[in-house]
């Protein structure tokens, strides 16, 4: 780990074991010390913003965006300002003009740092293999970590002990359920997904996140029916049932998930105090009822201010 003439505190205990190059191209690339500790300095930087104010010493960070972003965008740009660094954007296809690898030697001379969003996993891990600067992944078709530390910093919030908590997904088996599962696993809670047949999440990863699971006391199970999902479930997220690159799949995905959309009827077989939560942006009246984004147990927004908190503690790891 690089050291840095910085005031900022010292990380928790944990982060000081971070390699040099530390990439998280997905959600396991953290150690579960790491994982916790990124939580951990979550909580202190939302706490406490200003102490974390010159910690990245001026650094450049590249955003690279292949895909459309609110959220993720502006929270690293955000993010990466409020700790004194510089945010480089660029949007666009990434190894159209030259090889990816060229692209990726290129930029670890200028910049100290590689945020992408893109389709393929395979950039990501091409990105990182061939970089020398730290890597992180802002989603591709398989994780969205960043949006799983926010969500796992949200909960963490709202239940005073997330060991044993009931996370309900209810939809596609995409990035995002991925994320969820991994972490949620980590963290010694019971993660159901409710998929319609043919949208089940990846195999492998459901391995990796039920070998987790019978190491923390968790459980990670599927079923086809969102109703024995959701019973007596802590929480309830949802996202789109088309993501971004399925755009030609959307209506034989509306027919497909139809039974699938989280309504104030789904919400009232999980526990009176669930909670429920989607990473955003929503398609109200598709997988979730505009009343129940506005209703008092949506935590939407929550998870999307926490997206700012979390991905700060990932810089200050990776970069500080
Ligand atoms: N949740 C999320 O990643 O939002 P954006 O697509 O707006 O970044």
């Amino acid at each position: 780990m690089t050291s840095s003439p910085v005031s900022a505190p010292p990380p928790p205990a944990g982060i000081a074991s971070r390699i040099a190059k530390g990439d998280v191209t997905r959600d396991l690339d953290l150690t579960h010390e790491e994982f916790r500790a990124v939580l951990e300095l979550a909580d202190d930087v939302k706490r406490s913003p200003a102490a974390y104010r010159s910690a990245l010493g001026g650094k450049s960070i590249a955003l690279l965006f292949e895909k459309p972003s609110l959220r993720t965008r502006i929270t690293f740009e955000l993010a990466i300002q409020q700790l004194g660094g510089f945010a480089i954007l660029n949007d666009g296809p990434i190894g159209a003009r030259e090889p990816l690898k060229d692209a990726a030697r290129n930029l670890e001379r200028w910049v100290s740092g590689i945020v992408l969003r893109t389709f393929l996993q395979k950039t990501v891990d091409d990105m990182a293999r061939w970089s020398r600067v730290p890597v992180i992944n802002a989603l591709s078709d398989m994780y969205h970590p960043c949006q799983a530390l926010a969500d796992m910093q949200t909960l963490r919030e709202k239940f005073s002990d997330t060991r044993g908590l009931r996370l309900a997904f209810v939809g596609d088996g995409n990035n995002v359920a991925h994320s969820l599962m991994l972490c949620a696993a980590r963290l010694g809670m019971h993660f159901t997904i409710a998929h319609p047949e043919g949208y089940e999440p990846e195999t492998k990863i459901v391995a990796e996140a039920e070998r987790l699971a019978a190491e923390t006391g968790g459980t990670v199970s599927g079923t086809t029916d969102p109703y024995a999902a959701v019973r007596g479930a802590n929480a309830i997220y949802t996202d789109v049932w088309a993501s971004m690159g399925e755009e030609d799949e959307a209506a034989e995905r509306r027919t497909d998930f139809a039974n699938y959309q989280v309504d104030d009827d789904l919400m009232s077989h999980a526990d009176p105090g669930a909670v429920f939560m989607h990473c955003l942006p929503a398609k109200r009246g598709e997988e979730v009822t505009d009343s129940v984004v506005e209703s008092k147990r949506s935590v939407v927004f929550d998870q999307a201010e926490n997206r700012l908190h979390a991905q700060k503690a990932l810089l200050l790891m990776l970069l500080q």
